[in-house]
């Protein structure tokens, strides 16, 4: 899918253009546009939904009525929701190359600990991601292997030394301690609860990850860094309606980091699931939704702009998120700032762009923001997708008592707790694969 470009050439000096708008979102930020957004709603009793658009429904208005019509169907859906909500990734290739930069093992010697630089390049630029695969050292090839991003680094997934720091923009944040985008060894470990390492090797999984800011820095910067600075004739339409987002660009990068892994003799190529918790989770359904090569989908706390139902309005909503994080979705997902029955699909879509290929959505119960029983739903309502193609998805409307995991070819389940990525979580992904990839 691509987009043209000359309308929007007159753009040029994107990075003016780029200053200028920090300047005026922080000052919106700090002023009134938050107060034209209405309160977020956690409250059940005032959910009022409305139809959902039928992911059966084809193009020309007639519903689908047997399996060989779903790859079509399938493009389709994947086109509605790229037009509309994350926009589209160019169809220009980039070259990709990796290099093993350091190899050791962790954990007594039961886990292989692998780190690579990916290189992507095209004609205008080149990009380097650091990419580690903790693999379990006993075997020859792991059962499988989840693939997925994280928020602040490498070195933050494990308290491993020889964990490598990135070199690229880092978030500030009181929490972390950070001040000028950069970052530091103290956050080695900071978010292992996150990364169980040592019990996925142990069940025979490997585990690759890279830092989502050597993919795409997390701010609106003009189109001008990661992934889009390899595009620059794209700079030029960061106004086009469908323009490829930031997690666009984060799911692109997920792929280009596949094509890594398949090639990898860790690695059993047709068993990697993508993985992402939060916005990453967002990221992780729209890069399985459209990368067959992912053999299982997992979204964990992925709320608005995720697994969660637009339509309901509860907790995070799209006018809420186009305000806070403008840059994280194409254009044309502001036209439903409050106005969500106008659009053409809702989250169920997307969760159904994934099938026949199972896919796993996991909610926590003081998630509110993120909407557990939207999430719940949004795999409720992509089960007669899966039905069709002759497959079980979720057993019933109502979702399940916490921490009970679900459903057959979509699973789902809501641990007792807040918005984070756990043990807990994991041992039923682990489950969920055990299943699919026996
Ligand atoms: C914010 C945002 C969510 C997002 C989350 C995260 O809470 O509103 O949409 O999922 O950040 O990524 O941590």
């Amino acid at each position: 899918m691509t987009f043209s470009l000359p309308r929007f050439q007159r753009l040029a000096s994107l990075s003016q253009v780029g200053l200028v708008l920090t300047f005026v979102s922080v000052f919106l930020m700090s002023t009134s546009i938050y107060g034209q957004v209405p309160p977020a709603n956690e409250d059940e009793s005032l959910v009022v939904m409305g139809q959902l658009p039928d992911p059966l429904v084809g193009r020309d208005g007639h519903l689908i009525a047997d399996r060989t019509a779903w790859p079509k169907q399938r493009e389709y859906l994947l086109e509605l929701i790229g037009e509309n909500e994350y926009g589209f990734a160019p169809s220009q290739p980039a070259n990709v190359a990796w290099k093993v930069v350091e190899q050791g093992w962790m954990f007594d010697g039961k886990t292989k600990r692998t780190q690579m630089v990916v290189t992507l390049s095209t004609e205008a630029s080149e990009l380097n991601i650091d990419f580690v695969l903790f693999s379990p050292a006993q075997v020859k090839t792991a059962k499988g292997c989840f693939l997925g991003l994280n928020f602040q680094g490498n070195h933050t997934v494990d308290k491993d030394p020889a964990l490598r720091i990135p070199t690229s923009w880092v978030a500030n944040s009181k929490e972390t301690g950070i001040t000028d985008h950069r970052a530091t060894a103290q956050m080695r470990g900071a978010q292992d609860t996150r990364w169980p390492i040592q019990e996925i090797n142990e069940r025979g999984y490997a585990v690759a990850t890279a830092y989502y800011g050597d993919i795409d820095p997390d701010f609106d910067d003009g189109f001008k860094n990661g992934v889009h600075g390899l595009f620059p004739q794209h700079q030029a339409s960061a106004e086009h309606p469908s323009r490829w987002g930031t997690i666009a660009g984060w799911a692109w990068g997920m792929s280009r980091l596949l094509d890594v892994l398949v090639q990898l003799p860790e690695i059993e190529s047709t068993r990697i699931a993508a993985i992402g918790h939060s916005r990453l989770g967002k990221t992780a359904l729209w890069a399985g939704a459209n990368d067959n090569r992912f053999s299982i989908v997992i979204s964990n706390n992925s709320g608005c702009g995720g697994a969660a139902l637009e339509r309901r309005n509860f907790g995070e909503t799209v006018a809420r998120i186009n305000t806070y994080f403008p840059h994280w979705f194409c254009p044309n997902f502001k036209k439903y700032n409050q106005n969500e029955t106008a659009l053409p699909f809702d989250q169920h879509a997307l969760i159904a762009s994934i099938a026949p290929r199972p896919v796993y959505i996991s909610s926590a119960t003081k998630d509110l923001w993120a909407d557990p029983k939207g999430e719940y739903l949004s795999g409720w309502y992509a089960t007669p997708v899966y039905k069709l193609l002759g497959f079980k998805g979720l057993p019933s409307e109502t979702p399940p008592v916490a921490d009970t995991s679900v459903g057959d070819r979509i699973g789902y389940h809501n641990r007792t707790g807040n918005h984070d990525i756990l043990s807990f979580d994991w041992q039923q992904f682990m489950n969920f694969a055990d299943r699919h990839w026996k």
